[in-house]
């Protein structure tokens, strides 16, 4: 059977946008910044995505048009008998543990439309907000079911096919966020705690500089953000047609992605300020936080509604990316059908999915890493660890193994500035950086 291709260049465009842009950009963004210190952690994101991430956007999207495979059948073809294969095994594993904890947040975002639904949330609960969602969260089975829901969503999408499926989602969703967002934002502005919120966001603290574990943190972020590392892009990338042109599709990439994740930077932190709710609060933030917005706003109950319906459609189109990266490899590998691969898969990340929720509750005592909780533990080795891992070993393929003149092909660029500096990029520059920010996190250099 022939390989299934996008529609229309567009259609891969909005895509790989839909990709990028979710929970990462609104929910995990707000969260780590809130957590390193905001200004400081903002300025190394910033200089991550730009030198790093949309350099290696490019490269891991070439990787997969050109090879026109899966994942691991990608390294497989254009580097054969080598390991670089076991990239796609990084990055298959890296997919169910993104998954298991994501379809858990989405979840509790689909709670959130519900209570918008229904108008529970239209005005503080007794408890509070924050009550409310601790309640909820460490419920035995509520928060399970509605991961569920999200986990069938997502399979529904991603066993219709690429086109059909993933394709026409798009269209409509990732406009209405953006337009959603740009309001929530002008509203915030116009909260007492503005001017501190946003001295958080863009005005650093340099000590935080010092600590360690804020470059890994903004790195993970931008991997994560930018669905970099573990083969999503890839993915689409061999979906599409030779005649498709990339370096500027990458670009609007990730511009788009940066535009979302400050944006609802903008939203955040001026509520977060104005509410009193500590910066540092974690996984939990904006759930608490942007209720607390709605609820000041004329019409909050209706655009509470809209934004999560949005927020929810956002995680769809990057969930059924990151679906697709075991179902397309599954599928090949073993001669699976579709509709079987994406049950089978999505079945099992909901069980991760199960276990992720529970340690909101029953098993809050499991701690895997340090302190970590059973989400944050899956985030920070899938986020901090295989996805740069994952991207160095791309950088590497296509920096040393391709002839120059090869990267340059696959990449549609020329032998001119843009692609020399590109080149360099990839070759040397990425590598090193993401190489030192592992050496300084496990504490042999100090930056
Ligand atoms: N980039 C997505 C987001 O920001 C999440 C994602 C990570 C998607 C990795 C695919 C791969 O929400
Ligand atoms: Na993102």
């Amino acid at each position: 059977m022939a390989r299934e291709q996008w529609g229309t260049k567009l259609g891969f465009m909005l895509a790989a946008m839909g990709s990028a842009v979710g929970l990462g950009n609104i929910w995990r963004f707000s969260f780590v910044a809130g957590n390193n210190g905001g200004g400081a952690f903002l300025i190394l994101y910033l200089l991550f995505v730009l030198l790093i991430g949309v350099p290696l956007l490019l490269t891991e999207v070439s990787i997969g048009r050109k090879a026109a495979s899966d994942v691991v059948g990608s390294f497989q073809k254009l580097a054969p008998k080598t390991p670089w294969y076991l990239t796609g095994f990084f990055g298959i594993a890296s997919a169910f543990l993104i998954l298991g904890f994501y379809a858990v947040v989405a979840g509790w975002a689909i709670f959130y439309f519900w209570n918008y639904i229904n108008g529970s949330f239209f005005t503080s609960p007794e408890v509070g907000y924050e009550g409310a969602f601790g309640q909820f969260i460490s419920h035995s089975w509520h928060p399970i079911a509605w991961t569920a829901l999200f986990m069938i969503l997502t399979i529904v999408i991603v066993l219709s096919g690429v086109k059909k499926g993933i394709e026409a989602a798009n269209k409509i969703f990732m406009p209405l966020l953006a337009i959603i967002l740009i309001g929530l934002a002008v509203f915030s502005l116009s909260l007492d705690g503005a001017s501190e919120g946003l001295k958080f966001l863009f005005q650093p603290d340099w000590t935080a500089f010092s600590n360690p574990s804020i470059y890994i943190a903004a790195l993970g972020q931008a991997f994560f953000s930018l669905s970099l590392g573990m083969g999503a892009m890839l993915t689409y990338g061999s979906y599409l047609k030779k005649e498709n042109k990339l370096p500027s599709a990458t670009l609007g990439i990730g511009i788009m992605d940066t535009f979302f994740a400050i944006i609802s930077g903008v939203v955040i932190f001026p509520a977060v300020f104005a509410f009193g709710i500590d910066p540092s609060s974690g996984p939990p933030l904006v759930f608490i936080t942007l209720p607390s917005i709605f609820e000041q706003m004329p019409f909050g109950g209706i655009i509470g509604l809209v934004f999560f319906f949005a927020l929810i459609l956002a995680s769809l189109s990057s969930s059924v990316s990151i679906l697709e990266v075991p179902t397309a490899y599954f599928m090949r590998a073993f001669g699976w059908t579709r509709f079987a691969t994406s049950v089978l898969v999505g079945s099992i990340m909901f069980v991760l999915g199960i276990g992720v929720s529970l340690g909101f509750g029953l098993w809050s005592g499991v701690t895997p890493i340090g302190d970590l909780n059973i989400l944050d533990s899956m985030d920070y080795i899938a986020s901090n660890i295989l996805l740069p891992l994952g991207g160095l070993s791309m950088a590497l393929l296509v920096g040393w193994y391709f002839k120059k003149s090869e990267a340059l092909e696959a990449t549609d660029m020329k032998n001119g500035l843009l692609g020399n500096v590109w080149f360099i990029i990839v070759k040397f520059i990425a590598p090193v950086m993401i190489i030192l920010i592992f050496l300084n996190q496990i504490g042999v250099i100090s930056l």
